[in-house]
């Protein structure tokens, strides 16, 4: 059978930047950016945009595009042994399908208190107490499944799906050029106002306020790292398998290039809005700006909807704040599910349909644990373990094999055949020696914290099984795949 394909290059940019745009460009970022250093911290960041994020980008999509398979087969291409590593990113991308999915549902349905700011006065005891219902719960006492957290979910399982089903053409690349344009619209006109709020350029002049002592810290730079990897979805199988899906002329630096830059700057300009919100809080409550922002989830579901309620015209912006966040979101989410599909489609020969149907149903249904009052608490100890062990170790040893056990130098020229402008040999220094040595530094020191210090304050049961046990059996999974795999590559792919 032969494989689906884009229908465009715009197409396939959109739906590559629809998977990098997501909840981490709206909220995650600006936070981090806050927290480590202001406007100091642009610097580790587009280091690590230039060091790790585009060179990864140029990877993912050369793999992709020349091996013509999801993670999986691409990496059992490149040597029957290394098949383990695309199934261990597509358990990444497994799991956090299964969670990212709660937070859009708590989108969806602050989509609809948005209208009316039905949320009221006391955003954090709403968000916590009244919407989540988290009572005397942990990660282990999850509580009973919460219908009103359900439904949004549904909702989100019910788009994402029906794009999967649909095809990459008919499905994804129609969903992005709706999504995307939509989402870049609506930023635009919240930025657009709320720049000329008092107070706003506050905000921004606290944002952007360099703070360099922390330059020197390694926990600002491997935030950075942590975060590019994350926001450009590298390294858990979405890139390798929407560039599978790329037509044999393809101009693969530029449309990495274009993917990199366009998110890294999307996430810039929701800087922009939400500390430019903030700013006009600080400033309407007459409070310093450090006291009206919170971390985390709490920016986007009890910071926002209390600056929301301070805003003129809270019926508009509410609603579209929360829209853009959903169509972030689910697009996100898609490309997730796509890394999942593919790999099924192409291990299993399933038809699509099958796959699809597969993946979300077991996947809705798994993802109802996040739907009970501990689905909070479960989600942060999953996404920790997830985000600072899972993900950046495969990273490191996709690197490894790709920059160390093959040529280099064979996907540099093989990019450069096949684009328009060239890169040169600092894509090699960033690949063999400078982005592994700063992710296993990082890595090796994010272990050490973990197990010295645990998270969050879960117990050490919760810890040990929701944790580390979660990582180890994906890994364990992975590797029984690859040993029972019988279909070894009729002959190894030379790059
Ligand atoms: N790049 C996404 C973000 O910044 C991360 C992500 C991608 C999460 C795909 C889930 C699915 O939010
Ligand atoms: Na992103």
């Amino acid at each position: 059978m032969k494989r689906e394909q884009w229908g465009s290059r715009a197409g396939f940019i959109l739906a590559a930047v629809g998977s990098a745009i997501g909840l981490g460009n709206i909220w995650r970022f600006p936070y981090m950016a806050y927290e480590n250093g202001g406007g100091a911290f642009f610097i580790p960041y587009l280091f690590a945009m230039l060091t790790a994020g585009i060179p990864f980008m140029i990877m993912e999509f050369s793999l992709g595009h020349k091996l013509r398979g999801a993670a999986p087969r691409a990496f059992a291409q490149l040597g029957g042994k290394f098949e383990w590593l695309g199934w261990f990113q597509v358990s990444i991308a497994a799991i956090i399908a299964i969670y990212y999915v709660a937070i859009i549902g708590w989108a969806i349905s602050y989509l609809g208190f948005s209208f009316s700011q039905s949320w009221g006065d006391d955003t954090n005891a709403f968000f916590f107490t009244e919407y989540l219902k988290l009572g005397e719960n942990s990660p282990s006492q999850l509580g009973g499944l919460q219908l009103h957290i359900a439904i949004p979910m549904i909702i989100a399982w019910a788009i994402s799906f029906a794009a999967i089903f649909s095809g990459v053409k008919a499905g994804i690349e129609r969903a992005s050029k709706i999504m995307m344009p939509l989402l870049f619209i609506m930023v635009l006109a919240l930025i657009g106002r709320i720049i000329f709020l008092p107070g706003a350029l506050d905000g921004l002049t606290y944002l952007f306020q360099p703070d360099f002592s922390k330059i020197m810290d390694a926990k600002v730079w491997s935030a950075a790292y942590g975060q590019i990897f994350f926001t450009l979805s590298v390294g858990f199988a979405i890139m390798i398998a929407y560039s599978s899906y790329l037509p044999e002329k393809s101009d693969i630096n530029n449309n990495a290039f274009m993917t990199v830059l366009i998110n890294c700057g999307f996430s810039i300009t929701a800087g922009l809005l939400i500390f430019g919100v903030l700013g006009y809080m600080a400033q309407e409550q007459a409070k310093p700006i450090t006291e009206v922002v919170s971390a985390g989830v709490g920016l986007a579901f009890v910071t926002i909807p209390a600056a929301i309620n301070l805003l003129p015209l809270p019926f508009i912006f509410g609603p579209l704040f929360f829209l853009a966040l959903v169509v972030a979101g689910l697009s996100s989410h898609i490309s997730i599910l796509e890394a999942v599909t593919s790999a099924l489609i192409d291990k299993l020969h399933w038809t699509r349909k099958k796959a699809a149907s597969v993946v979300c149903g077991s996947g809705f249904v798994i993802s109802m644990a996040f739907a009970t009052n501990g689905g909070l608490l479960l989600l942060d100890l999953v996404d920790y373990f997830i985000n600072n062990i899972a993900l950046l170790s495969s990273c490191l040893i996709e690197l490894v094999i790709v920059a160390w056990l093959l040529k280099i130098s064979d996907i540099r020229h093989y990019v450069n055949s096949i684009s328009e402008f060239s890169i040169g040999r600092w894509f090699e220094v960033c690949v063999r020696f400078l982005s592994p040595a700063l992710l296993a530094i990082i890595l090796f020191t994010n272990f050490i914290n973990t197990f010295n210090n645990g998270y969050g304050g879960y117990t050490q049961a919760e810890l040990l099984l929701l944790g580390w046990g979660l990582v180890g059996v994906m890994l364990m999974t992975s590797v029984i795949i690859n040993l029972m795999s019988k279909t070894q590559p009729q002959q190894e792919a030379k790059l």
